[in-house]
């Protein structure tokens, strides 16, 4: 039984990548990006349509999307620093640039092979501690893969590849907060005491991004209800909850790849978040 589920995920990721391949992002890093920090540590490379960021003893490095956004369907891909990279983290992120932030976190934790973690995480008015923890069921480190998110008004889905591995609804009116601040997109390596002890004498580790097209809705105005615009297909219907079949391999990515979860960090939440509580 187990194996067939098993298999239904791996061969629903791989119908799915084959369409993702058909598509080419010809998109320059500059239509979309700026570098932002350790522009010495990034280079560009394939006609701007991939950017390399690096971290040494003297500097890691960052990059941002010019615009900030206010719904969107927004996806990279990446291939993380490989070699034993123990304290290195590569991000992708969305964050407000207010103050009490708004944030919504990719982030690898760097190591020298499996497993590899994925860490998640998700901020309102400032305060995050929501994070998810997922062993993925690849090597990061091999091949270009893609990671995506889903923002709508109804809900926010965190996708590998094209599997839905977590799900934030609005839940507003039960009293949880949601993301509702115009945000950038923003990339970056770095080290982290939190990842580990990192050993200098590997380095530079080197993180590679691709696919700088993004669906966004821009905010020039801070006016975001102007996002909720069913002119944009990911505020569409079919967006609003997850369709059986992604639910199916939502289920068995939480069973079997979830290795830290927030909801059910007793010693840290002796009370369960709200957010938690609610049947997702
Ligand atoms: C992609 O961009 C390159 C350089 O800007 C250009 O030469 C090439 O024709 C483009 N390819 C497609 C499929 O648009
Ligand atoms: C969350 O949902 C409520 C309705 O329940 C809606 O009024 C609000 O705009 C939504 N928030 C965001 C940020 O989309
Ligand atoms: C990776 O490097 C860190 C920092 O030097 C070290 O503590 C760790 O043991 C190394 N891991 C392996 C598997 O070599």
């Amino acid at each position: 039984m187990e194996s067939w589920v098993v298999f239904g995920l791996f061969a629903f990721v791989l119908v799915s990548s084959v369409n993702a391949i058909v598509r080419v992002d010809n998109t320059s890093f500059y239509e979309n990006y700026r570098l932002t920090w350790g522009i010495d540590h990034a280079l560009l490379v394939k006609q701007d349509k991939e950017i390399q960021l690096s971290i040494d003893k003297y500097s890691g490095a960052g990059f941002e999307s010019k615009a900030l956004y206010g719904s969107r369907f927004f996806h990279i891909k990446i291939k993380v620093p490989d070699k034993n990279s123990s304290g290195v983290i590569t991000t992708f992120y969305l964050r407000s640039p207010s103050t009490h932030h708004d944030e919504i976190d990719f982030e690898f934790l760097g190591n020298n092979g499996p497993p590899y973690t994925l860490n998640t995480n998700l901020y309102t008015n400032g305060k995050g501690e929501r994070e998810q923890q997922f062993r993925l069921w690849f090597n990061p480190t091999k091949h270009f893969h893609s990671y995506k998110l889903l923002w709508n008004q109804y809900q926010i889905v965190f996708l590998v590849d094209e599997v839905p591995i977590r799900v934030f609804k609005n839940n507003t009116e039960k009293g949880v907060s949601y993301p509702s601040k115009p945000m950038n997109i923003m990339a970056s390596v770095w080290e982290s005491q939190w990842a580990g002890k990192i050993d200098w004498r590997q380095a530079p580790f080197q993180a590679h991004y691709q696919g700088f097209h993004v669906d966004g809705c821009i905010l020039n105005d801070l006016h975001i209800p102007k996002c909720y615009s069913s002119k944009y297909w990911w505020n569409h219907m079919e967006n609003w909850k997850l369709n059986p079949t992604q639910q199916r391999s939502y289920k068995i990515v939480r069973n079997k790849y979830l290795t830290y979860d927030y909801c059910s960090d007793r010693s840290r939440y002796p009370k369960r978040p709200p957010e938690c509580q609610i049947n997702q």
